[in-house]
């Protein structure tokens, strides 16, 4: 699977994503969550942790002066962001859908169950997403909690443990905050999406420490930064607007971390070990994806997922704004040389999915600089 001709092979999707074709629907709405009545879920696990005797603090600059960026940067969830704030959650759908057009867009509905749907409908369907949407940022922060504590048992370099551990803090006050506000202003919890759960337990699962950055750094903070950043735009609410402001300027930093930790690392690894990186980082892609069909959210809507995901994926604009949330992911793939390492696998299949476009733009190596972090504060 090291050939170019193998680029194209559909066993090789097969192998990687359990289908033939990417946008094979029926079975990517097949894959359901399962609740685990403990409220729990374990993940089973071996790795090493490994301890460095080496403690030159500064000895990798560029991961110094993050740690140091971070340490000023902290702020708290319960004191600094505007918790009295009254959030009307309709209110708040009815603006987002004038600015996006009205209520299902204009896309021909016919023949479908949403044909019958009006205004009310559509008010429910957009609170319900709404709920499912931060459920899911809740969700993947706590991912994000987790993977980071395993990142500062398992890197062997003492900046990175120094910074990591400032990010475990930070993913600790994400948690706190979406939950806060999940609970507070919005009207319903959802269980974790089948596809995000399956992305955070093989991330988590893997035994080698730069998988954790590549699952979690590289791929679900670099589509956390681009989601966050398109909420912060289109709600009107002022609380959610700066607790977004707030968690972005941390997660640039994050997604900085990953790229400036890896960069150092993919530059010793051979093209067989380049080629599994590339296939993780495109499984991962490919589940993301997966998740944005929201199909929770039509269960509960009592309409079959399967009935209508087909027909609103056809909608132009939604595979725009889907393709635009791997903007940071492409450029950090590059930065990496993932992109085209080991005969260029990964650009063959970011071109398949519709989002190699975005290769020349901005990378977060630097970029976390230009996020207002804690304003006056620091
Ligand atoms: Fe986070
Ligand atoms: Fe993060």
């Amino acid at each position: 699977m090291t050939s170019g001709s193998a680029n194209t092979d559909p066993s090789a999707n097969r192998d990687i994503i359990g289908r033939d074709e990417i946008d094979d629907f029926e079975a990517i709405l097949s894959v359901v969550g399962h609740e685990d009545p403990s409220g729990l879920h374990d993940v089973h696990n071996e790795y090493d942790t490994t301890f460095t005797w080496d403690y030159e603090k500064g000895a990798r600059p560029q991961l110094n002066k993050l740690y140091e960026k971070a340490k000023r940067s902290q702020w708290n969830g319960e004191t600094d962001l505007p918790w009295d704030t009254d959030v009307d959650q309709e209110a708040l759908v009815i603006a987002n859908a004038a600015a996006t057009g009205g209520f299902g867009g204009d896309i021909d509905l016919s023949g479908t169950p949403l044909v019958s749907w009006g205004d009310k409908e559509w008010l429910q369907f957009g609170v319900e997403s709404q709920n499912w949407t931060l459920s899911q940022f809740l969700h993947g922060e706590q991912g994000a909690l987790v993977c980071t504590s395993k990142i500062v048992e398992s890197v062997p370099w003492i900046d990175a443990k120094y910074y990591a551990a400032t990010q475990v803090m930070d993913e600790a006050r994400h948690v706190e905050v979406f939950a806060k506000y999940l609970n507070e202003k919005l009207s319903g919890h959802y269980p974790i999406n089948a596809h995000l759960g399956a992305l955070l337990d093989d991330i988590i699962s893997d035994s080698r420490w730069d998988m954790t950055y590549l699952g979690m750094q590289i791929m679900v903070e670099g589509l956390a930064l681009a989601a966050f950043g398109f909420m912060r735009q289109m709600t009107t609410d002022p609380l959610l607007q700066k607790l977004l402001r707030y968690v972005m300027a941390d997660e640039a930093r994050h997604v900085a971390f990953g790229v400036l930790s890896l960069q150092e690392h993919y530059a010793g690894l051979s093209a067989h070990e380049l080629r599994e990186r590339q296939e993780f980082a495109f499984e991962a892609a490919v589940r993301m994806r997966d998740r944005f069909l929201q199909q929770e959210v039509w269960d509960r809507m009592g309409v079959d997922p399967k009935a209508v995901v087909p027909v609103l994926q056809q909608a132009p604009d939604r595979a725009v704004f889907q393709g635009l949330l791997f903007s940071k992911i492409v450029p950090n793939c590059k930065k990496l040389g993932l992109l085209d390492g080991a005969d260029g696998w990964l650009r063959t299949k970011f071109t398949e999915l519709g989002v190699i476009q975005f290769e020349d733009w901005a990378d977060t190596g630097e970029e976390y600089e230009d996020f207002a972090a804690v304003p006056a504060a620091s």
